[in-house]
């Protein structure tokens, strides 16, 4: 019985082997019908084997400019264009509220930092602002430097009433100062730091966060705004983190440096030009990298963060600005929407605590899978 299966199947098998494969019996009725029916297929009646028909405009071998879907979705648009706004033209930004209490969810004692300073450079206001409050949430004493003295006070202010708020009873509040500094300056930063170590006495954690973007064609881009935002993005990340680390270093300390670096590091985000602004974060990546590497024997980690789309008070005004970009935005994001700032709450919690005590040189993404694609 098995032996009759066995060359029943064995002499099947050798007929379908000698039989031509069914993918090349195409009905030429039915191909034609289909194929005349659009004008993007091919025309199966040349005889020439490498004519490839209408197939060849979308080559490089067609004219440019031949179809009007041409690169559509991943062309940058010189008509926009977005300066940095002015300081008073920029929303309040507001600590996030109700999720820095003491809980009873376990979770890794390696997480919590307790008993450690952090620096978050452009803390008064958008990511920087609120990645600081994760840093106080998490036990760490911060110090909050900006441009904005006024505001980054006010804002220590209120983080540190919302932790007593949040936290009736607790034995100890964070302490949370504020610091004036242009980061691309390096005596205002050499000054900041003196002030800070005055004010807490050491620095463990660094998060680099002042920096800006703005949207001009490359062509049109003015050189003194460009000098100033490769100066305040690259500068001033490289000034305060070697800053830090002299400091680590004279006290024989371990630390972690977190930059801010961007999605736009990776990739070109498309339709508003911003040339110089992407290569100054693929420049602050590859700074996160190369420093990781050359203070990994201090036991110093650099680490960066690359977020996508965060909705801030800045990505609101552009957006306000330019309405149209929030749809195309989120077309192109796997996930479909934009992050909030307290989405890179845990990212910096975990690059900054010990948790991550073996991650250095990494870039983490938190950019809702749009770089994937
Ligand atoms: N918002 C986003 O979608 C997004 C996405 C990717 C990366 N980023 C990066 O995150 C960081 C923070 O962006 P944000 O959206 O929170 O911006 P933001 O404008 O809301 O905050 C930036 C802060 O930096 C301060 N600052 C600017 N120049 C400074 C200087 N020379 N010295 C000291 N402080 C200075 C500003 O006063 C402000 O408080 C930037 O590096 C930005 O490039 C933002």
């Amino acid at each position: 019985m098995f032996k009759h299966n066995l060359l029943r199947q064995l002499s099947r098998a050798s007929t379908t082997a000698a039989r031509p494969p069914t993918i090349q019996r195409v009905s030429p009725t039915t191909a034609t019908r289909a194929f005349t029916t659009s004008p993007f297929t091919l025309d199966k009646s040349s005889s020439d084997p490498n004519d490839n028909g209408d197939y060849e405009h979308y080559t490089t071998s067609g004219e440019l400019g031949a179809f009007e879907h041409e690169g559509q979705h991943s062309r940058t648009d010189k008509r926009i264009r977005v300066e940095y706004p002015e300081e008073a033209d920029l929303p309040r930004q507001h600590p996030v509220q109700g999720r820095g209490g003491f809980h009873f969810k376990r979770t890794l004692a390696s997480f919590s930092l307790e008993d450690r300073v952090g620096v978050v450079t452009g803390g008064a206001r958008g990511l920087g602002l609120v990645m600081s409050q994760a840093l106080v949430v998490s036990g760490a004493d911060v110090a909050i430097v900006d441009l904005n003295k006024e505001e980054a006070e006010h804002q220590a202010d209120i983080l540190m009433s919302t932790f007593k708020k949040e936290n009736p009873g607790a034995d100890r509040i964070p302490k949370v100062t504020a610091h004036y500094a242009d980061v691309s300056s390096p005596t205002s930063v050499n000054s900041a730091l003196e002030e800070i170590l005055g004010a807490h006495g050491k620095i463990d954690n660094l998060v680099t966060s002042a920096g800006f973007t703005e949207n001009f064609d490359a062509i049109e881009y003015p050189h003194d705004r460009m000098q100033k935002l490769w100066g305040v993005n690259v500068d001033g990340t490289y000034l305060f983190a070697t800053g830090v680390a002299k400091h680590l270093m004279s006290r024989n300390a371990p630390g972690s440096v977190v930059m801010i670096g961007s999605m736009s590091g990776a990739i070109v985000n498309v339709p508003q030009p911003q040339a110089p602004y992407n290569a100054a974060k693929a420049a602050v990546r590859h700074l996160a990298s190369s420093l990781a590497v050359e203070w990994a024997h201090a036991g110093i980690r650099v680490n960066c963060i690359s977020p996508g789309y965060m909705l801030t008070a800045l990505t609101k005004k552009i957006l306000d600005d330019n309405p149209a970009l929030a749809q195309k935005w989120t077309s192109l994001i796997p996930q479909g929407k934009m992050g909030r700032p307290e989405d890179l709450m845990g990212a910096v919690t975990f690059l900054c605590s010990d948790a991550s005590g073996y991650v250095t040189g990494a870039d983490l993404r938190v950019d809702g899978g749009y770089t994937v694609t």
